[in-house]
């Protein structure tokens, strides 16, 4: 079986035209979607997420504001940060970039911004409607692989998936999702024994580590439904994913590629919850 794959710039492209008619709509009315996002200290990685969350923004008519802070500011000065937007009636969304330097508690960050404002999803009381089903925003990767899984019509009802990684960025909220559609979740770590046994029994395998080729051929069903949300490099530099994506294609039916596959989808679900806090707040 050769893979067919699942295209996340398409996708992206698709729905990021739905999500620009809705910003134009809002427009209209006064009420054009803000999202602002604070980068602290010069990780080169996350610099390149927010420089392409902030295009994406201008992309679609969301109005974005980037604050770029040194690694010096304090965790004072960013609550300080946080407060002012939470009151800001032109920002309907507030994203901090992470990781944070370590003398900054990313969770007490998390929690000063307004849950009605917190786009990324990562709030406790997000987290909370989310483990509950009630309504809320959800965490942009799992979000993405939801509607990449909704765009080949794979119904989860019964089947069984695999969630490696249990961050509560990915593959907690990940196998929350999973369920919510029926699915029966397995949650696999770095303490998991017999990994390959696991993933042997899945319909659908979600690679969520960050350790390049944690998935390999002889680890897939075959004709298994198979997302990569990881962002490795390899030997000579170049950008690929935690799935051994030329032994896994020749046995999954579906696959998503690294680069151009659940990455534009995380930023295509950030635009989402942005218009859909501009719509709730009014
Ligand atoms: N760092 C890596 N992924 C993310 C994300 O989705 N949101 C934020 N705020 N930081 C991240």
């Amino acid at each position: 079986m050769t893979s067919q794959l699942i295209n996340g710039v398409e996708l992206s492209k698709h729905l990021r035209q739905e999500l620009q008619h809705k910003v134009h709509a809002l427009s209209a009315k006064g009420k054009t979607p803000g999202l602002a996002v604070i980068l602290v200290g010069d990780n080169p990685a996350s610099q390149v997420y927010v420089r392409n969350k902030v295009s994406a923004c201008e992309q679609v008519g969301i109005h974005s504001v980037l604050d770029k802070a040194p690694a010096t500011l304090s965790q004072e000065e960013l609550l300080t940060k946080i407060d002012t937007l939470n009151k800001d009636p032109k920002i309907h969304g507030i994203l901090v970039q992470l990781p944070l330097p370590a003398h900054i508690d990313a969770q007490r960050v998390i929690e000063a911004i307004s849950p009605l404002k917190d786009v990324d999803g990562f709030h406790i009381s997000s987290a909370g409607a989310l483990m509950t089903g009630s309504p809320g925003f959800w965490p942009c990767t799992p979000f993405g692989c939801m509607k990449m899984l909704e765009s080949i019509q794979f119904d989860l009802k019964g089947k069984h998936a695999v969630v490696i990684g249990r961050s509560n960025i990915v593959g907690k909220p990940m196998a929350m999702m999973l369920l919510q559609k029926n699915a029966t979740v397995t949650i696999c770590h770095s303490h998991t024994q017999n990994l390959a046994h696991l993933t042997r029994q899945a319909d659908l395998v979600v690679a969520a580590v960050g350790v390049r080729n944690v998935l390999t051929k002889d680890m897939v069903k075959p004709g298994a439904v198979v997302l990569d949300v990881g962002m490795n490099r390899d030997e000579a530099g170049k950008l690929c994913g935690d799935v051994d994506f030329a032994g896994v294609s020749e046995v999954a039916s579906f696959i998503t590629p690294v680069p151009g596959g659940v990455g534009p989808m995380t930023i295509t679900m950030l635009l989402h919850n942005t218009v859909l806090a501009a719509e709730q707040l009014g």
